[in-house]
């Protein structure tokens, strides 16, 4: 006897037709389609949605790293992450990652670098070739100071930042001012100090500012340490020669006068996230895993990032963090805006007087210290 089907053919015998066989087939292609988009949309979703369960691989990347390295010893043989500057393992957005499977190094995870986006001619050494012997460790301390600024030069430091955290990649990725791009271009006159600087004097200038912290004096083995490692990765770099990637690219001016409320909707869909609703980051018990973006235990006013033509180039070549490039020119210039737009610690250089200080040393459209922001002068904290 036969089976009694449920489609509609005129007999009863006959297997689905060919036009049956492939609808069918359709069918299933289409579902499978629908299926992937509304899997990706519900990842995005949840993603810009600000659900943290999506930050939580890098998260716990971060935390991780960060705990194991309170060790000052070197860490030989890093992380395998490091054998090249353009293909770190762990991407900000890999939701598969474990805390798990990360590798066991003092180098913290980092986001891919956009490989393609940027060019450039030189590569640094690999983070596993610093030699042996006293320079190599010399070295190796010099890369600890730079990931772990605040466990290894503790007096030197008054915030929760670490070089590496604007410097990324430990100092290697172009457009972030590697160090790889900065040593070779010491002695140099700058504007800021009205004088020639030597490498290590410009060192002094990021613990000041940057940092927030104290310069360490001349000589210190915290400059020495870190100068040999900014020298080990320049190794083969001709000198005195602006390499492509040095410092952060230029940003071309933005079509709108770059603002503060626009800028506050770029950084609640794209920033916050990570840095916090608040702007302070986000910690780990002693870790401090997303770092903050104004406030006491930020740059203070005098630092560079805290220009905003500098701040929206290092934003727009290197965030969110991986993806790098994606936001608009005139989204870097808005969030940048937005976050220089805030209260920090005061300028080290503070004559007394908010108004003087910014005549002397902020007297420039990319500076918001003196000035009044939402019926405030910003540049009054800690005086
Ligand atoms: C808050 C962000 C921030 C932190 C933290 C920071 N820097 Fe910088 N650093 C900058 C900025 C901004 C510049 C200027 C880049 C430019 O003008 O192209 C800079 C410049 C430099 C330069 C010169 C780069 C060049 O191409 O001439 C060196 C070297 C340097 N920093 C080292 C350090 C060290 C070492 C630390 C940690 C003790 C540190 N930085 C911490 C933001 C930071
Ligand atoms: C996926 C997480 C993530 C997102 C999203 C993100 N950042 Fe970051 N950001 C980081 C991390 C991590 C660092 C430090 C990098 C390091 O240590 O390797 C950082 C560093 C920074 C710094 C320099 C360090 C400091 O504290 O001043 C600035 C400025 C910054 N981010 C701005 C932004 C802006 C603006 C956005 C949004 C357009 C953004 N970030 C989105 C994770 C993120």
């Amino acid at each position: 006897m036969q089976t009694q089907r449920n489609h509609p053919t005129n007999s009863p015998q006959s297997t689905p037709s060919n036009a049956e066989t492939e609808f069918t087939g359709l069918k299933v292609f289409a579902g499978v389609i629908t299926l992937t988009v509304l899997a990706t949309a519900v990842y995005y979703g949840l993603f810009i949605g600000k659900d943290l369960r999506q930050i939580e691989p890098v998260y716990a990347t971060r935390a991780a790293s960060s705990a194991s390295s309170a060790a000052p010893a070197p860490a030989p043989a890093s992380a395998p992450a490091s054998a090249s500057s353009s293909t770190a393992p762990a991407t900000a957005a890999a939701p598969a990652a474990s805390a798990a499977s990360v590798p066991v190094a003092a180098t913290p995870a980092r986001a891919a670098a956009p490989a393609a986006a940027v060019a450039t001619s030189f590569a640094p050494p690999a983070a596993d070739k610093i030699p042996d012997g006293p320079m190599g460790d010399m070295i190796r301390k010099g890369e600890q100071i730079f990931l772990h600024t605040g466990q290894n030069a503790r007096e030197f430091v008054g915030n929760s930042l670490n070089c590496v955290n604007c410097h990324l990649d430990a100092g290697r990725q172009a457009n972030s001012a590697p160090l790889w791009g900065a040593y070779t271009q010491y002695p140099a006159y700058r504007s800021k100090t009205k004088s020639v600087d030597t490498f290590s004097e410009r060192l002094r200038g990021c613990f000041m500012y940057s940092m927030n912290g104290k310069a360490p004096p001349d000589g210190h083995e915290v400059l020495v340490a870190l100068e040999a490692y900014a020298y080990w990765m320049s190794k083969g770099s001709p000198v005195a020669e602006k390499l492509p990637g040095a410092g952060y690219p230029k940003l071309a001016k933005a079509a709108q006068e770059p603002d503060f409320a626009r800028g506050s909707k770029v950084y609640e869909a794209k920033c916050a996230l990570c840095h916090g609703a608040d702007g302070q980051g986000q910690r780990s018990g002693e870790a401090q895993v997303f770092p903050p973006l104004w406030g006491p235990k930020s740059y203070n006013w005098g630092a560079g990032m805290g220009e905003i033509d500098k701040a929206a180039a290092f934003i727009k070549a290197n965030m969110p963090l991986g993806l790098g490039n994606s936001l608009s020119d005139q989204e870097a210039w808005d969030v940048a805006t937005f976050i220089d737009s805030h209260e920090r610690p005061q300028d080290p250089r503070f004559t007394g007087s908010v108004a003087e200080t910014r005549k002397k040393f902020h007297d420039t459209p990319m500076s918001k210290y003196g000035l009044e922001v939402n019926g405030k002068v910003l540049g009054q904290s800690g005086t």
